[in-house]
């Protein structure tokens, strides 16, 4: 219930502000009119339809016109349009309304489809967007809409079946044009078969297709961060409760407050023996990945105990007393790793 609630409802919305709803057709609509602009959209453009369909209009402009008249000149003015087969049916058809229906088109879905040209999705259309009944339309962009949304894998027989049997659900009872007219302008704006717009879709919270493409799109993402992962080092010089903390001049962190860093082990080396630390051990700890936009830091740890608190050469430099923090700004791996020590030590 809530799949057809919220399907319905975000679609006729969406139709509200974004779908087309000055078409000729639906201007002083009638079922003849709907009827002719439903076969010469059948595989047709509506930006194409809209000047035969106004050139019909004014050479037949009802279904007495029109059955009173002759094949050619009906081809006449489809001539352009292509898929001339649709010519015929619609004059066949308006012969058998002559004669059988003595001009009036009949309003019942089984009858529909027995006219020429006229199947079960074009009957659903004609109903449905003349009277507002309760039937669907299959056309080429429902399937589309339909197929991306659920992640429908199948083959044609199987497919086709699917298809009508999720349409059939999803329908509404009221508002049933404007559902259809709907789905038909999302299928055109937006779901469109190369480069849909799936961030302007009113379904994209449920679509399996969007879902997918979103999830693509992290992952590539999370691709190209490993792609740009730099390798450093942080010194983790500890004296009691301080760490050594140094100002940062450039990079990333500029101002900030961070442990020695280095983009090699071996510069991390030759900066503890530079500054003759006299460590009770020296420990290599756990490595991490730190993201940022285009790349990513894989820090590594090398933990340093000293027992006598020495002065180190550099300019801007504190010992940070881990239980009573200074207010100066430290980057969010530092404060990450200052965290998970008071974490260890809490469980002591
Ligand atoms: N294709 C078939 N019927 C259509 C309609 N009413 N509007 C847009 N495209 C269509």
């Amino acid at each position: 219930m809530n799949d057809i609630f919220n399907f319905s409802n975000n679609i006729l919305n969406w139709f509200h502000i974004y779908g087309r709803k000055k078409l000729p057709w639906v201007k002083n609509k009638n079922i003849y009119k709907i009827w002719i602009s439903e076969i010469m959209l059948q595989q047709t453009q509506v930006k194409v339809v809209i000047p035969y369909f106004k050139k019909f209009i004014h050479k037949f402009p009802n279904i007495k016109k029109l059955s009173k008249s002759s094949l050619d000149e009906v081809l006449y003015i489809w001539s352009g349009l292509g898929f001339y087969k649709r010519a015929k049916n619609i004059y066949e058809t308006s012969q058998i309304i002559k004669k059988k229906y003595n001009y009036q088109f009949p309003k019942n879905f089984n009858e529909l489809i027995n006219f020429p040209g006229i199947g079960k999705s074009t009957a659903g259309a004609i109903l449905s967007l003349t009277y507002d009944y309760s039937f669907p339309i299959l056309d080429g962009n429902v399937k589309r809409i339909l197929k991306r949304f659920y992640n429908y894998k199948l083959k044609k027989y199987q497919l086709e079946k699917k298809l009508w049997k999720k349409i059939n659900f999803l329908i509404p009872i009221h508002n049933c044009g404007k559902f259809n007219q709907a789905l038909m302008d999302l299928g055109t704006l937006i779901c469109k078969i190369k480069n849909p717009i799936c961030i302007q879709c009113p379904l994209k919270i449920k679509c399996l297709f969007y879902k997918k493409k979103y999830y693509l799109k992290k992952i590539n993402l999370k691709k190209n961060k490993k792609k740009n992962i730099k390798k450093c080092w942080f010194i983790l010089l500890k004296y009691k409760n301080f760490f050594y903390l140094k100002q940062q001049k450039q990079n990333v962190w500029k101002n900030l407050y961070y442990f020695p860093m280095f983009f090699k082990k071996k510069k991390a080396i030759i900066w503890i023996q530079k500054n003759k630390l006299k460590f009770k051990k020296i420990k290599h700890t756990k490595k991490f990945l730190h993201h940022f936009n285009h790349y990513s830091f894989f820090i590594h740890l090398i933990s340093v105990s000293i027992n006598i608190k020495k002065k180190i050469k550099e300019t801007k430099n504190i010992w940070f007393n881990i239980f009573k923090p200074p207010e100066i700004g430290i980057p969010s791996p530092v404060k990450k790793i200052f965290s998970s020590i008071l974490e260890k030590n809490k469980k002591k």
